[in-house]
């Protein structure tokens, strides 16, 4: 699957999907709250961009409602067909799928009241294009919301082990595809320069247990991602050994604690 010219950096396979499921699971509320924040309800038309395989779309549209309309943009076949289906059984005439990437497709112009991507534009390589692409779409008075990476604070106590570096590991990670970590610190500037104003900039940091949701979230990156980072060469083979070495015996410990990085809600209205 191509993004731009560039393929999805975690990949679009059955394990992602699993991760990504579980992954909404975990962060569902948090996304809730954000879009309780921003007032999203009845008759809102919304486009949910890079939706995997449309977890937040349909919980958009219960939002929405019959009066309103969600959008799913999403370059996957295999995430996209997931929402299909649940489309379908459910009757859902105002859902609308668009199999592409933001680059490749043409979007109508001031189309939508929100604009939402969780997850999405830490992996693109030309973000301030992305988001000039997507504001076009949003109606004056429209809002542009993300939830994405500010990458620090991910740690695991106690300290010490092979782990401690793998923050630095993962921000290098995602500039394997020109990617940024820290996509999130741009938006404030972004927003000032065209003329938006700031609604929301709420960042958000879990912890908790080896038994804990959160952990278990970490987990299932950390599991398969460790080696494609090796493979990657965002690590070599022996960081990669001594750090999931390290995941692994904190795992077993009970009094062991994980951090997630931070992940920030950012909302912008369109004057
Ligand atoms: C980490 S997943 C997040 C999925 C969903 N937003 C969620 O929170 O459950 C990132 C998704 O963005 C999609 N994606 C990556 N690059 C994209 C692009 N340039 N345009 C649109 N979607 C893209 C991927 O195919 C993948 O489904």
């Amino acid at each position: 699957m191509s993004q731009g010219n560039k393929e999805y950096l975690l990949g679009a396979n059955h394990s992602e999907f699993e991760r990504l499921q579980f992954q909404h699971s975990v962060w569902r509320t948090t996304t809730n709250n954000f879009l309780d924040r921003l007032g999203v309800s009845k008759g809102w038309h919304c486009l949910d961009v890079g939706a995997g395989p449309g977890f937040v779309s349909i919980d958009l549209r219960e939002r929405v409602d019959k009066t309103g309309s969600v959008t799913a943009l999403e370059p996957s076949p295999l995430f996209l067909d997931h929402l299909a289906h649940f489309v379908q059984k459910n009757n859902w005439g105002n859902v609308h799928l668009i199999r592409s990437t933001v680059e490749e497709t043409v979007l109508p112009q001031q189309q939508y009241d929100l604009i939402f991507a969780r997850w999405v534009i830490a992996f693109v390589a030309h973000p301030e294009n992305f988001f000039l692409k997507l504001l076009a779409s949003l109606k004056p008075g429209g809002i542009i919301a993300f939830q994405d990476y500010y990458y620090e604070g991910l740690s695991l106590y106690p300290r010490g082990g092979a782990f401690d570096r793998m923050a630095d590991a993962v921000r290098g990670y995602y500039r394997t595809v020109e990617g940024d970590p820290y996509i999130t610190g741009k938006m404030p500037e972004w927003f000032r320069r065209h003329g938006m104003t700031l609604v929301d900039y709420s960042p958000h940091i879990y912890s908790g247990g080896p038994t804990s949701a959160i952990f278990e979230w970490a987990h299932r990156f950390f599991s398969t991602h460790i080696q494609q980072m090796v493979d990657k060469k965002a690590m070599t083979q022996s960081q990669g050994d001594a750090m999931l070495a390290d995941w692994m015996e904190h795992r077993k410990n009970p009094d062991a604690l994980f951090f997630s990085p931070v992940v920030v809600d950012v909302a912008g209205r369109k004057e």
